[in-house]
C-alpha cells in the first residue's frame, strides 16, 4: 500500500525548476517521477500549475503543485494498492474535476501518477518497461535524430522547429545511434569549415544562421553524404515545423525568408520540399487549428510520408477523434505531460493504434534524468521515438535507457527500423 508521498523542486535542463514526487510504499519500496516542460506548448494541452503571480522564480516555482500533492492528493492516495494504476489514475483526475488538470496541475498529476507506476514495478522487483509491458512489449523505436533547431527550439534563426535524421537502413538501434551520430559530427565540420558556430540548442541540436528553412534540408543532406551514407536510400531526412508557431490571422509568416504563406501555399512549399528531398516525414506542417490544411496536407501527402499530429492532438482522445473524423494525419505523438496521467498515455496509444495511425513517443524541450518515456516505448511496441540530440545528457540518458532495453531483452527484442514509418520509401 501505498506509505507517503512527497514532492519537491529540482532544476531541469532549462534552469528552471520543475517537479519530482515520490511515492513510498509501506514494505520500504519507493518510485520516483520527474515532470518535463515543453517550450512550443500546444492550446489544448493539459495545464501545468506554476505559482504564476508571484515573484519567487519569477512566478515559475511550484510551491501550489506541492501544496496540491500534499493537501489534495496525499491523503486520497495513502493506503491505495499502486498496483491498481489505473483506479488511481481515475482518482486523480476525479479529484481534479476540470477538463484540462488545471486545478490540481497535469504535473502533479502525472508525477504522482508515474511514481506510482515506479513504486509499483520496483516492488514487483520488474523494470517499469516489463511492469507495463508484461510479454508483449519487446519493440525497440526507431530514433527520430534531431540535428538542426529553429523556431522557438533555436535563436532566432529559421522558422521551422527541428529537423532530424532518420535512419533507415539500419538493423539495430546501436546501428541507427551509430550513424546518427555520424551524421551529427559530420554536421559539426561542415558547419565548422564554413565558419559557423556550432553551439547547442536545448535539445542538443545546432542552430545555424541559415538564409531558408530549405537551406536547413539541404546542409543536412551534405552532412548525410559527408558522413558516407545515401541520402534517401541509407538516411532519411524529417522535420518538426510546428507551425502554430507562426501561423496568425490564417496566414504562415516565414520570419527568416520575410515571406508570408496562406495555407494553400504553404502546402505547397511543403509539398516541394518533400519532392526536392527525402523527407519521409514532417511533424505539424499546419497550424493545430487549421483543420482543412492539415486535412488537404494529408490528402497531399498522406501516402508518401509520415504525417505527425503533435500539438495538433495534445496526446488527447478528444482532439485524435476529430483527426480520425477529418482524416487528419497519419501518426501521432504523444507526451505523457500533455494528457497528465500513465493511463491516459497508455490508452491514446492503443486508440491511435487501433485507428491505423503511427505513435512516436516524445521528450519535451525542458527535460530530466528521468527515462520513463523510454520504458513506455518499448512496453508499448509504439515503433518510433524522439528523444532529441547527440548532445545533452537529459535525452541522451532517454537513448542510453532503450540500449539497456534492448540488451536485457535479449534475443526477444525485435528492431523493426523503416517499417515502423508511414511512409512510401519506394
Ligand atoms: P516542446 O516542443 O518545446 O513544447 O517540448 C517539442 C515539440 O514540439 O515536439
Ligand atoms: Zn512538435
Amino acid at each position: 500500500a501505498i506509505k507517503e508521498i512527497v514532492a519537491r523542486e529540482v532544476l531541469d535542463s532549462r534552469a528552471d525548476l520543475t517537479l519530482e514526487v515520490d511515492v513510498l510504499l509501506e514494505n520500504g519500496v519507493m518510485g520516483r517521477a520527474m515532470i518535463p516542460t515543453g517550450c512550443s506548448v500546444g492550446k489544448h494541452e493539459a495545464v501545468e500549475l506554476r505559482d504564476h503571480q508571484s515573484t519567487r522564480f519569477n512566478g515559475k516555482g511550484l510551491l501550489k503543485a506541492i501544496d496540491m500533492i500534499r493537501t489534495e492528493i496525499r491523503p486520497a492516495l495513502l493506503g491505495k494498492n499502486p498496483l491498481d494504476q489505473t483506479g488511481i489514475d481515475r482518482l486523480l483526475i476525479r479529484l481534479d474535476g476540470t477538463d484540462n488538470k488545471s486545478r490540481l496541475g497535469a504535473n502533479s498529476i502525472l508525477g504522482v501518477s508515474m511514481a506510482v507506476a515506479k513504486a509499483a514495478a520496483s516492488h514487483l522487483g520488474l523494470s517499469l518497461c516489463a511492469y507495463l509491458g508484461g510479454k508483449t512489449g519487446h519493440e525497440i523505436p526507431l530514433p527520430i535524430l534531431t540535428m538542426l533547431c529553429g523556431g522557438k527550439h533555436g535563436g532566432g534563426n529559421v522558422d521551422f522547429q527541428d529537423f532530424q535524421v532518420i535512419p533507415l537502413r539500419a538493423r539495430s538501434l546501436h546501428d541507427a545511434l551509430a550513424i546518427g551520430k555520424n551524421i551529427y559530427n559530420a554536421l559539426k565540420s561542415l558547419m565548422k569549415s564554413q565558419g559557423m558556430p556550432v553551439g547547442v540548442s536545448g535539445t542538443g541540436g545546432f542552430m545555424p544562421t541559415l538564409p531558408s528553412n530549405e537551406s536547413a534540408l539541404q546542409m543536412l543532406t551534405d552532412a548525410i553524404m559527408l558522413a558516407g551514407y545515401r541520402p534517401g536510400v541509407d538516411v532519411g531526412l524529417s522535420m518538426d515545423v510546428a507551425a502554430e508557431m507562426f501561423y496568425e490571422g490564417k496566414r504562415y509568416h516565414l520570419k527568416s525568408e520575410g515571406r508570408t504563406l496562406t495555407a494553400d501555399e504553404f502546402i505547397g512549399l511543403l509539398e516541394q520540399m518533400v519532392d526536392r528531398y527525402p523527407i519521409v516525414l514532417i511533424e505539424d506542417p499546419l497550424g493545430e487549428d487549421d483543420f482543412d490544411g492539415w486535412t488537404e496536407i494529408t490528402r497531399r501527402l498522406g501516402d508518401r510520408i509520415e504525417l505527425v499530429g503533435d500539438d495538433l492532438f495534445t496526446s488527447s482522445i478528444r482532439r485524435f477523434g476529430l483527426g480520425i473524423d477529418r482524416r487528419m494525419a497519419n501518426s501521432i505523438l504523444v507526451k505523457p505531460n500533455q494528457i497528465g496521467t500513465l493511463t491516459e498515455t497508455l490508452d491514446i496509444i492503443a486508440a491511435a493504434r487501433a485507428a491505423g495511425y503511427g505513435v512516436v513517443i516524445s521528450r519535451r524541450s525542458g527535460e530530466t534524468e528521468d527515462t520513463s518515456i523510454a520504458d513506455i516505448a518499448v512496453a508499448t511496441n509504439c515503433g518510433k521515438v524522439k528523444f532529441g540530440s547527440f548532445a545533452r545528457s537529459e535525452g541522451l540518458s532517454k537513448y542510453n535507457q532503450l540500449l539497456r532495453l534492448e540488451e536485457a531483452l535479449g534475443p526477444a527484442a525485435l528492431f523493426r527500423g523503416a517499417q515502423t514509418l508511414k511512409a512510401d520509401l519506394g
